[in-house]
């Protein structure tokens, strides 16, 4: 049993309170390999931003989960090394599918859990919720619970179309679960393809343009849990100039379309304070990776391909920080 504060990171507790009085949200950025934690802790230490680095489950099963624990004792080590003072790292376990898995990552020194029931019925959710917050919080770690279901693939379930969060249900739900923060759906979903381009209008260039999150929802959840942090699943926005390299070089992305970031940073203004990017960090490294093989067939050392992904994937990060969520300059001295 090893504690998270042993390891140098910390919870999400103050974390988002003080984001969501300041108006801005925390970076919740996925990673799956070294190069993807040397982007995020450079680009956080730069920004001065506190992040939090999360595991899915699809990346202990690629990394090992021991690994990644010791690579974010080590991200603490690095941010510090490379001049953070006093970095504010948080180790978060994505779309925790069962308590046995939240036990293990709490066991091993992850600082916050997400359990996903949203796919299960109310009740179930409930009890699985309340069973995960019952053992975290003996150890201090913090939990994010979900109502509501996005489009798309999540937690190995696909839907076909967004289930929104039910404003009516989540105080029954916090109260009764005692979850530190709470995903909504409000439009959101995982993935490249966010939206199909019927489900778009057209701009006067003849871009898509995709619907708009439901604001209206996030407005009436935040009107039930005034100051209770909300936190936003799916929220890459997909660039296009990645998009349009990795095709110029042989890829094959068709419709791809994220959120926009306006409405991103409408969102963490709100009681939105953390908000989770995957896709665009895996956009990134593939434009980069096809740009060298493109242009450079004859290169084989791993370095010179994954060093110009690891670059793209810091400017993608810094520019989040700095001009989406607002988190930038946020780290005390
Ligand atoms: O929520 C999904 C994240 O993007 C993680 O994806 O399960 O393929 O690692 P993954
Ligand atoms: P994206 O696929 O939009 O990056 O969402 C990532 C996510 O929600 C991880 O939990
Ligand atoms: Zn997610």
């Amino acid at each position: 049993m090893i504690n998270y504060k042993d390891l140098g990171l910390v919870n999400t507790k103050e974390m988002f309170a003080k984001a969501i009085k300041g108006g801005y949200a925390i970076p919740a950025f996925n990673f799956n390999n070294m190069e993807q934690l040397q982007a995020i802790v450079q680009a956080a230490v730069e920004t001065k931003s506190p992040v939090i680095i999360q595991v899915s489950k699809g990346a202990r099963a690629y990394a090992n989960q021991t690994l990644l624990r010791y690579m974010a004792e080590g991200a603490v080590a690095y941010a510090k090394e490379l001049g953070a003072k006093n970095p504010e790292i948080v180790l978060h376990l994505d779309h925790g599918d069962s308590f046995e898995t939240c036990k293990s990552c709490i066991d091993m020194g992850f600082s916050s859990v997400m359990i996903d029931g949203s796919h299960l019925p109310y009740d179930e959710n409930v009890a699985l919720t309340k069973k995960v917050v019952e053992y975290a919080h003996q150890f201090d770690v913090t939990v994010e619970g979900e109502l509501g279901i996005l489009a798309g693939v999540e937690d190995d379930v696909v839907a076909e179309t967004h289930t929104y969060t039910r404003p009516e249900e989540v105080v029954d739900f916090v109260t009764k679960t005692g979850c530190d923060s709470l995903a909504i759906s409000i439009g959101t979903s995982h993935g490249a393809n966010k939206f199909t381009p019927e489900q778009c209008t057209k701009d006067a260039q003849g871009h898509l343009v995709p619907p708009p999150l439901k604001f209206d929802v996030l407005a009436a959840v935040e009107k039930e849990l005034p100051g209770f942090p909300i936190v936003l699943h799916g929220a890459s926005s997909v660039p296009q100039e990645e998009v349009a390299k990795i095709n110029k070089y042989g890829g094959a992305l068709k419709d791809a379309i994220g959120i926009p970031e306006e409405q991103l940073r409408k969102a963490a203004a709100s009681a939105v304070c953390k908000i989770n990017i995957d896709s665009d960090s895996r956009l990134a490294m593939t434009a980069a990776v096809r740009e060298v093989f493109a242009t450079n067939p004859g290169e084989f050392d791993p370095r010179k391909y994954l060093g110009p992904a690891r670059e793209n994937m810091k400017k993608v990060y810094k520019h989040k920080i700095e001009n989406v969520l607002g988190s930038a300059n946020k780290l005390v001295d």
